[in-house]
């Protein structure tokens, strides 16, 4: 039981970290087939020991990103994710599950590609969009309105005499290829970084501060489903589709009713032959009951409907000869080597680097420099070589003993480990590494101070660790190539700003090992001062509930080091915020206390809201269960009110809060 325990812990934080990943750093690690199997597993675990299922779980949750500029807008009806499937074989499985749910014949489907894009919910009121906002975590989406109102397929008014008084339209924001690649050309003219894939192109676009932007970028968007619609009474998908084109909305092409399993697995060989013809990516199709009536029976998962399935293509692959195998360094010393290839496109982007993860890897491939190698990009971002594809190379590669930054030799840290590290503190390449890491928007966010510009600073001299970056000065960054009075000015006030920030995110900027943004904030509000966290016991650390073993040694073995202290001293002679700030006078007051929002507040924004519950030790979720302590109701408060009801948790609304919140 214990080890089933551990693997269900070890699954969930899994999932959340490449949750993370893809949503928060556009950078995924693995695919989605293999997020899949990971997801796959922690339901199977957690359906055979419901001892260990909790609600939060990832498995009922649709994930989306965490942190965000926008205002939050709740959604009047859940924004759900499909179901995947990879073969025809799991298309007709689930073909024999709903035929046999509905018990009957000849059910209408609906095929769709699938867009690689990001889903919009738009809500026209008497004919006007008056709110577009993304999907977020399927509850919570971000207000991009002034973002979508640019997009030139999303009508302001709907063509049609006599509009539903509330309608809301959902469909994808996307980039079609060609400004795909436009788009990255004028970017990296300018010196910027390229998007990996149109999806992502999309989504930095379209989540711009400044319409503006969105605007220059041209994204599309296609109808493919709906919110809460007043007076709703269309019978099958097709007639909302065909309302929408009516209305001045675009729908796909390459839409087709299918009435049995054998047309749609004919037409989904069709769509996979003329994948690469179509001037959009597409990841795979949609398969949907096209009758609502029989939408309905069938109902939802918390998750996804039980009436459609995505069936997921393959990921693209192509050949090319690997050119050199070059080994990079890592901020914690790790040691990754990576396949350099002759350039080649794939799905618009051009490729040149792959990733090989460690040495075994190579092994394991049989690979060598000078060999044809097949490469495919993982879930449509990092390309990794899938094989040999023809045998080139003679002899074997030899790999590294030595770090090929700073010359020190490479060791495993641990017995059983793949990974080779560099250990040594002074390495240059985790130097860059560090520093850039500690700039970065979720740890000090110190705008404009990124890899590039740190690397010309190193290579002048100008800092060699992290607590230089505060004695910089405007004149040190115009010594530097390309950059003038005002980024230099910027660059000046946003490492000044960066001194105020709270403990936990100079704890994330530290690159503790294993310490991520959220760990970062759990320690910092249970320790308040980095004091605190150097008087800690490794129990100290392991007692607090959502740290585990591997976690609480690595907090314990940093803290330990004399080099930690050093490095935290030089901070705080510069000048650097070592505390968690919380309201004094209040004491934590709402400690423990679980608050649900909903509905449009007055006072307050949600970000507000939630900042003013959690520096008084409360904490905000999103959905209302048992555990939830008070649900905070603005107007116009939906379904979480109705639960909250049912469940008997305490309603308040927001004078009640200003009350409970100015004790
Ligand atoms: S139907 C329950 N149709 O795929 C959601 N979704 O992986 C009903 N997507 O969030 C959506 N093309 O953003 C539907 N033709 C299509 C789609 C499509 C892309 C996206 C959508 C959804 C995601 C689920």
């Amino acid at each position: 039981m214990q080890e089933i325990k551990k693997r269900i812990n070890y699954l969930r934080k899994e999932i959340l970290r490449h949750d993370e990943l893809y949503y928060g750093n556009d950078n995924p690690e693995i695919s989605d087939s293999q997020y899949d199997v990971l997801v796959k597993e922690l339901e199977i675990l957690e359906k055979e020991n419901p001892l260990f299922a909790f609600q939060d779980s990832p498995t009922s949750k649709v994930s989306g990103p965490q942190t965000s500029n926008f205002k939050q807008i709740e959604h009047s009806v859940p924004m759900l994710s499909l179901d995947n499937t990879y073969s025809c074989a799991e298309v007709a499985s689930w073909y024999d599950k709903i035929s046999k749910s509905l018990n009957v014949e000849n059910i209408e489907f609906i095929i769709e590609p699938k867009i690689d894009g990001l889903s919009a919910n738009l809500t026209y009121i008497n004919g006007k969009l008056k709110i577009g906002a993304t999907r977020g975590d399927g509850e919570l989406g971000e207000n991009i309105t002034e973002n979508v109102k640019t997009i030139s397929d999303i009508p302001k008014n709907l063509a049609t005499v006599l509009p539903p008084e509330y309608l809301e339209v959902r469909g994808e924001v996307f980039m079609d290829n060609k400004t795909f690649s436009s788009t990255n050309e004028e970017i990296s003219k300018n010196g910027g970084n390229k998007f990996a894939n149109p999806r992502n192109a999309a989504a930095g676009s379209l989540r711009q501060k400044n319409p503006q932007i969105t605007a220059e970028r041209k994204l599309k968007f296609y109808v493919h489903s709906f919110g809460k619609i007043s007076g709703n009474n269309f019978k099958t998908h097709f007639e909302f589709l065909d309302f929408c084109l009516k209305c001045g909305f675009k729908i796909q092409e390459d839409i087709k009713i299918c009435k049995s399993l054998k047309e749609l697995t004919e037409q989904s060989e069709i769509m996979l032959a003329k994948r690469e013809s179509i001037f959009y990516e597409i990841d795979g199709l949609v398969i949907k009951v096209n009758e609502y009536f029989l939408q309905k029976r069938l109902g939802n998962t918390n998750k996804s409907p039980r009436w459609a399935i995505a069936y997921k293509f393959p990921a693209k692959q192509t050949s090319t000869k690997l050119k050199n195998i070059e080994v990079c360094v890592g901020r914690t010393g790790v040691i990754t080597p990576k396949a350099v290839l002759e350039p080649v496109t794939l799905s618009g982007v051009t490729i040149s680097n792959a990733t090989l993860h460690n040495f075994e890897e190579i092994e394991r491939l049989n690979v060598n420099v000078g060999d044809i190698v097949l490469i495919e990009r993982a879930g449509d971002v990092i390309p990794k070589i899938v094989k040999v594809s023809k045998k080139e190379s003679t002899g074997f590669f030899k790999p590294l003993k030595r770090c090929p930054s700073c010359n020190e030799e490479v060791v495993k840290e641990n017995e059983g480990e793949v990974a080779y590290h560099c250990i040594n503190t002074e390495c240059p390449a985790q130097i860059k590494r560090n520093l850039t890491h500690f700039a970065s928007r979720d740890a000090m966010d110190i705008e404009g101070l990124g890899e590039s510009v740190i690397g010309k600073l190193l290579a002048k001299g100008k800092v060699k660790a992290i607590s230089d970056i505060y004695y910089l000065e405007a004149k040190d960054f115009l010594e530097l190539e390309l950059i003038r009075d005002k980024k230099a000015f910027n660059l000046i006030t946003a490492i000044n700003n960066s001194k105020q920030k709270p403990l936990s995110k100079l704890l994330f900027a530290l690159g503790i090992r294993h310490i991520g943004a959220k760990t970062s904030e759990i320690i910092a509000k249970k320790f308040k001062t980095i004091d605190k966290l150097f008087e800690a016991e490794l129990n100290d650390f392991e007692n607090i509930y959502e740290i585990g073993d591997v976690l609480a040694l690595s907090l314990k073995i940093f803290f330990e080091k004399e080099s930690s202290k050093k490095i935290i001293n030089a901070l705080i002679a510069a000048g650097v915020n070592t505390a968690q700030p919380e309201n004094q006078n209040s004491g934590m007051r709402l400690e423990g206390k679980i608050f649900v929002l909903t509905g449009e507040l007055q006072n307050y924004t949600r970000e507000k809201a939630t900042e003013i519950i959690k520096s008084l030790g409360g904490n905000v979720t999103n959905s209302v269960s048992k555990k939830t302590g008070f649900l905070l109701a603005g107007q116009n408060a939906g379904a979480k009110l109705e639960k909250a009801k049912k469940l008997n948790v305490s309603i308040i609304e927001e004078a009640e809060f200003e009350k409970i919140i100015a004790h």
